[in-house]
Formats: structure tokens, C-alpha cells, sequence
């Protein structure tokens, strides 16, 4: 596979988050929400869905998505896949719609998985962008021709000019962190490929518009001997590029980028953290080189959660969480997201890093220097909802609830941000849970959750 060799950058501003769960009981803990939905059978889209269709025009690009190109934000990698032959691998781009003046050539591979092939994969990082401006880009470029738009994020110093406008913004999200399982071709027969294309042909309308910040996760390791696949993450890494060179990391799967206010740090669940490990060296090295004045907000994504009451994945996240959970509380992490269970669950600022083997400390306790950890895997799935709930309410958790939903991640300034969780049923403003965030430099005080 080609294209290792992105530039360096990041941004942040407004954050949408989709996952999803259902609801339950009550106990010592915090809120088990009692929400009773209608019973939402995990029935697959078929494969001639609306949301699937391919774009009309020969050799069409199909499956565009953007992600943050660089580390500081001034960069966008775009991706698409057209389906015929290889075309053009050049994107042109510029601030006018009518005046596409500036152009980029990325890279175009494939690959084949058992007995698919894919469609032809194009990769092209567009760079050296203006802050906090509109642009407006074409790919199919001499066949069939698509334009989209993304903004670039202001820049990230916390200057009050920048905070403000970036206060004033009246879109709603900005970004999208996505905290892995994208499109379940893994549960298919043969592990169907042909699931990716049609899941991102179904995103499309988002992840060509807005970049989405990827985590990897289970359904994306596609180890499948039986079928001859021996290499994990092939399709995966093929179809979704981000800049981990750029912080330093020497994979795809952990990385961090710097957008807006956020430092955001991306890490994997399925490749190795043990000690020495490159995860685990990156990691040690990265915290300390976040610099919260100009990026106040340190936010982590993961794949598998470190505190989750549910009873699936029960403790998948635990030897991740000894392992760089005492690091979080010393570097005054903000908030975690992670998703893979099926379900919402939001913490209270707690940690469990006094346990030593022999002193019997191992009871989660309340951390005012600790992350806030949201389990948000409720975007909808083909396994279901997690419903079931270890009981009573662990004393950390704070609300749960198994629902379908998202949530927005609204960064107001260097001490406050707002976060509300929006279940699948309501509408489209109504928080099924929120909670204003302090910022743990600039307003270590406790929430009032
Ligand atoms: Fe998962």
C-alpha cells in the first residue's frame, strides 16, 4: 500500500459523536435512565438501499470522505473510489465553487480480499490551507466530475478573537470523532468487502463535508486465515489514510492530531501497549508535549472502553486502563470517548490507579484530575443494542442508558465546553444527557453532574 507519507496537522471545534444503547434500571451509581423505546430490530440495509446508491455518471467517485491531513489543521487528506478504472487521481480545490484554481495528485491503489477486489482507491492530501475558511473541492476530474465543501478549523491558539468567532459559529459540529467499527463487512460471508463500499457510499453525505477523526476498532482487523488474509487491517488502511507520521507515531492506528482548542489523541485497542511497546513509548512521549495553552482541551478516543457497566465487553478495556490510566490522571486528560459496546454510559471523574497487588485499593474513586470517560458505541450496528447491565450502578458511572444516538461536544471557550447526548428517538435538540465540561487546567472544579 502506498501513501505512508502524509504531512504533519490537526484541528478541532465543534465534535459530533455517534453511538448508540437502551435503558434499565437504577442503583448506588448514577442514573439508570428507564427510556423505553420501541424495540429496534438490527435489520441490514439491503445491499439496493437508497443510501447506497451509486453516483450517477461513468467511473463516477463514490465513498468521498475527508480527514484532518496534517497536525496542526491546515491540511486535508481526501479520499474517494471510483469504480471502473483508476481516472484522475488529482483533486482541484480553491475558496469559489467557480474558481477551482488550486490542484493536487495524490495516489491510487487497490486491493483484494479472498475473492474481492476493490474499487480503485484514491488518496490526495491538499495542504498549506488558510485557517478557519471555506473550501470547495472536484474529484472525478475529466469524467464525472463531484464538488463538496469542508471549513478548515480557526487556528488553535487560544486567543479570545478566535474563541469568539469560534462561539459564534452557528453550525453545529464541526468534526467527527469517530471511535471505530465502521462498516461490519467483517460479520459478513467471507468477510464481503463489498460492505465497505456501501458503507461509504451511505456516509458519503457527512464524511465528504466534514473530516472524520478515525479509530480503529475490532470489526476493522479483518484477520481471516480460513480465507488466505493473513495481514490484519488491510482494508482498513487502504481505504482510510491518517496523518500519524505527522505526531511522530510509526502506524495508522494511534496518533494525535491538534484542531482548534483540542489536542486530540487517538489510540488503538488492538495493537500492542504493553511496555516497550511503540504504542506505549509514543504515548509517553506525546503527553508531555501537549501544550494546553494553546490547546487547552486533551481529548483521547479509543476503541474498547475503560470504565463500562455494561455486561458487554465486560472489562475488555482493563489491561489498556493499567497500563496508561495513571497518565491520564497526570496529564489532566478532559474527556475519553470510546464506543464498542453497543450503548451510552457517561463516568464521573474517577480513577482506580492505587491498587499495587498487595494493598487492596481497587475500587474506582472519585479524581478531580481525571478524564471524564463517555462510552458512546451507540451509533446503530447489526449486533443490537447492549442492554443488559451489570448491577447494582457501579458508584462511577453516572447515567446510562441503551439507546440509538450521537452526541455534540460544543468547546465554548478554554474553561467550558458543552456536551449533551442525543438519543435516536427525540428530536434533534433534545439532550437525553449534558453536562457542562470543565476544562481540568484552566477550571479544575467539579461538574455538576
Ligand atoms: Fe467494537
Amino acid at each position: 500500500m502506498g501513501g505512508r507519507g502524509w504531512p504533519r496537522g490537526v484541528p478541532l471545534g465543534l465534535v459530533v459523536l455517534a453511538l448508540l444503547l437502551n435503558a434499565a434500571a437504577l442503583c448506588r451509581g448514577g442514573v439508570t435512565s428507564r427510556f423505553v423505546r420501541l424495540q429496534e430490530k438490527a435489520v441490514d440495509m439491503p445491499l439496493n438501499a437508497d443510501v447506497f446508491r451509486i453516483p450517477p455518471g461513468y467511473n463516477a467517485p463514490q465513498q468521498v470522505h475527508i480527514t484532518q491531513g496534517d497536525y496542526e489543521g491546515r491540511a486535508i487528506i481526501v479520499s474517494w473510489i471510483t469504480p471502473a478504472q483508476p481516472g484522475s487521481s488529482a483533486v482541484l480545490y480553491g475558496t469559489s465553487p467557480k474558481k477551482l484554481s488550486s490542484q493536487a495528485v495524490g495516489i491510487v491503489l487497490r486491493y483484494m480480499f479472498h475473492n474481492y477486489t476493490s474499487g480503485f482507491i484514491h488518496h490526495c492530501l491538499l495542504k498549506d490551507l488558510e485557517y478557519d475558511t471555506q473550501y470547495f473541492y472536484m474529484v472525478g476530474i475529466g469524467q464525472s466530475p463531484r464538488t463538496f465543501w469542508f471549513r478548515t478549523p480557526p487556528k488553535s491558539f487560544d486567543s479570545n478573537k478566535t474563541l469568539a468567532h469560534y462561539e459564534a459559529n452557528p453550525k453545529k459540529g464541526q468534526t467527527v470523532l469517530f471511535v471505530g467499527d465502521l462498516s461490519y463487512a467483517d460479520t459478513y460471508p467471507n468477510q464481503d468487502n463489498v460492505r465497505w463500499d456501501t458503507w461509504g457510499r451511505f456516509v458519503e453525505r457527512s464524511t465528504a463535508y466534514q473530516p472524520w477523526i478515525w479509530t480503529a476498532g475490532n470489526h476493522e482487523i479483518h484477520f481471516a486465515p480460513e480465507l488466505g488474509e493473513t495481514v490484519p487491517f488491510k482494508p482498513y488502511t487502504s481505504r482510510y489514510f491518517v496523518p500519524y507520521q505527522a505526531s511522530g507515531s510509526i502506524a495508522p492506528f494511534w496518533y494525535s492530531i491538534r484542531r482548534a482548542s483540542a489536542h486530540i489523541i487517538v489510540l488503538a485497542s488492538y495493537s500492542a501497549y504493553g511496555k516497550y511497546t511503540p504504542q506505549y513509548k509514543w504515548l509517553e512521549e506525546e503527553l508531555p508535549r501537549v501544550n494546553r495553552s494553546e490547546t487547552p482541551w486533551l481529548i483521547v478516543l479509543m476503541h474498547s472502553p475503560w470504565y463500562n457497566s455494561y455486561n458487554y465487553h465486560y472489562m475488555e478495556g482493563e489491561t489498556m486502563r493499567v497500563m496508561f490510566e495513571p497518565w491520564f490522571v497526570k496529564y489532566k486528560v478532559d474527556l475519553v470517548f470510546a464506543g464498542h459496546v453497543h450503548a451510552y454510559e457517561r463516568s464521573h471523574r474517577v480513577s482506580n490507579i492505587a491498587y499495587n497487588i498487595v494493598n487492596g485499593k481497587c475500587t474506582p474513586v472519585r479524581d478531580q484530575s481525571a478524564p471524564v470517560y463517555i462510552t458512546i458505541g451507540d451509533g446503530g450496528n447489526l449486533e443490537g443494542l447492549a442492554t443488559n447491565m451489570t448491577e447494582p450502578q457501579p458508584g462511577y458511572s453516572a447515567f446510562r442508558e441503551a439507546s440509538f444516538g450521537h452526541a455534540v461536544l460544543d468547546i465554548k471557550n478554554r474553561t467550558h465546553a458543552h456536551y449533551g447526548w442525543h438519543r435516536n428517538q427525540d428530536g434533534a435538540a433534545v439532550e437525553a444527557d449534558s453536562l457542562w465540561i470543565y476544562n481540568r487546567v484552566w477550571n479544575p472544579k467539579p461538574e455538576t453532574d
